[in-house]
């Protein structure tokens, strides 16, 4: 993943039983490319070992015992000076507190004021500590200072006792590392809509007409906005899919719905990514209760839905469209011949054409293969590639014409 590559994330892990935890957002980190050192607490060290983590991040861990050694100072201003995030993860109230108050006793603390990188906190503890005053004003006092804090979840906490206090599950904890990476990139202070997933219609009370979209294209793109440093509205239809850390979600069951939110959301908006499958048709009449099976199989009437895009394009004169707005083409045959087609009469600036007949691209994967078509006359074609990849490569061609 482009947002962490090269990057060096320094990782602290404090005395929290959530330190194994710790184990697994370092070994991801790790997959998705980015360099992790890791510091730990004498605390730390009770729950979890160094060897725990190099064997995930293929790196020494450091401990206490590196403050005293020869190359001690070379290692903690070095280690605070290179890094591009340092994340505390599990945080302990002890840690936070020496670090709101500039203590500088372990390499950690003595890390955490040699370092000029931003700071994001994870605090993790049980039995109400963190929500004692306490604890509270030293978060606030970190606050002021430019810290970033993840708020812990609620739930159950190891000493049985419900409350906040738990460590957030690795996903979370890494949408807010990609949010604090990411937020110099190309698209920094852009305005981005994206829609994803396939919209549903409603015929009664119990069925919808719908489609095969999962919303894992859209979702990706959203995902590779926000790691390029823009504000994003993910305007989503009903999907299975947890939408991604510091994206503004905006649900929109019907095309209906899915207009109304795009129309409202364009004006200001620097582009618009239609990655949703949109209905074209819907039934004219909502049954107000179960249609059921004696009266035989009913005549289904349908009407048309507006084209959100063409609408995005004519709505105030035109004068709200977003300054980029990308189009997907579904197409099972005559893909580049209809997709072109369509880049014309939607006005658009590009248009992903898309063949949903192939087993490894299109609807549900991981994997796409899809052609780019700009107004221009350009054409790139991509190979079969992860989603993931796919939404980085269209963002960047977005923030290019973004300029
Ligand atoms: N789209 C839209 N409004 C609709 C239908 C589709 O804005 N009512 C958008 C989709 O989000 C996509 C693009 O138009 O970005 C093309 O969608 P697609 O389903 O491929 O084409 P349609 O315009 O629906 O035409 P057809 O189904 O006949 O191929």
């Amino acid at each position: 993943m482009a947002v962490f590559s090269n990057k060096r994330i320094l990782l602290g892990v404090t005395g929290s039983i959530a330190a194994y935890k710790a184990a697994d957002l370092a070994s991801k980190l790790t997959q998705a490319g980015a360099l992790v050192d890791v510091i730990l607490t004498e605390a730390a060290q009770k729950f979890v070992t160094p060897l725990t983590f190099q064997s995930v991040t293929g790196r020494r861990a450091h401990t206490d015992s590196d403050l005293w050694g020869n190359e001690a100072h070379v290692l903690h201003v070095g280690l605070g000076h290179t890094a591009n995030l340092l994340m505390i993860a599990p945080c302990t109230a002890n840690t936070i507190a020496k670090l709101a108050y500039g203590q500088a006793d372990t390499l950690l603390t003595v890390t955490a004021l040699a370092a000029t990188c931003p700071l994001l906190l994870a605090p993790a503890m049980d039995g109400g500590m963190y929500d004692h005053p306490a604890t509270q004003e030293n978060l606030d006092t970190l606050r002021k200072r430019g810290a970033h804090i993840i708020e812990p979840a609620d739930g159950r906490l190891a000493s049985g006792l419900a409350g906040t206090g738990r460590l957030p599950e690795t996903p979370e904890l890494i949408g807010n590392i990609r949010l604090i990476l990411g937020r110099d990139g190309w698209l920094a202070n852009r305005k981005v809509i994206v829609t994803a997933g396939g919209t549903q219609e409603p015929l009664d009370p119990a069925r919808v007409l719908t489609n095969h979209s999962s919303g894992k294209q859209g979702y990706a793109i959203a995902q590779a906005a926000l790691d390029a440093g823009a504000q994003v509205t993910l305007i989503t239809a009903p999907t299975a899919l947890k939408p991604p850390v510091g994206a503004r979600v905006m649900q929109a069951q019907t095309a209906r719905q899915m207009l109304d939110a795009v129309l409202q959301e364009s004006a200001g908006s620097d582009a618009l990514i239609m990655a949703a499958a949109v209905a074209d048709f819907r039934p004219k009449h909502l049954a107000k209760d179960k249609i059921k099976k004696e009266g035989g199989a009913p005549q289904i009437e349908l009407e048309a839905t507006d084209d959100i895009l063409k609408a995005v394009s004519s709505h105030n004169g035109g004068k709200t469209r977003p300054k980029v707005v990308v189009g997907f083409a579904a197409e099972s045959r005559n893909l580049l011949e209809n997709a072109a087609n369509k880049l014309e009469s939607k006005k658009l600036d590009v248009i992903a054409a898309n063949d949903i007949s192939a087993g490894d691209a299109g609807f549900a994967v991981e994997t796409n293969r899809i052609t780019l078509l700009f107004a221009d006359g350009r054409e790139e074609s991509l190979s079969l590639m992860s989603k993931i990849d796919a939404a980085e490569i269209l963002i960047e061609r977005v923030a290019g014409l973004l300029g």
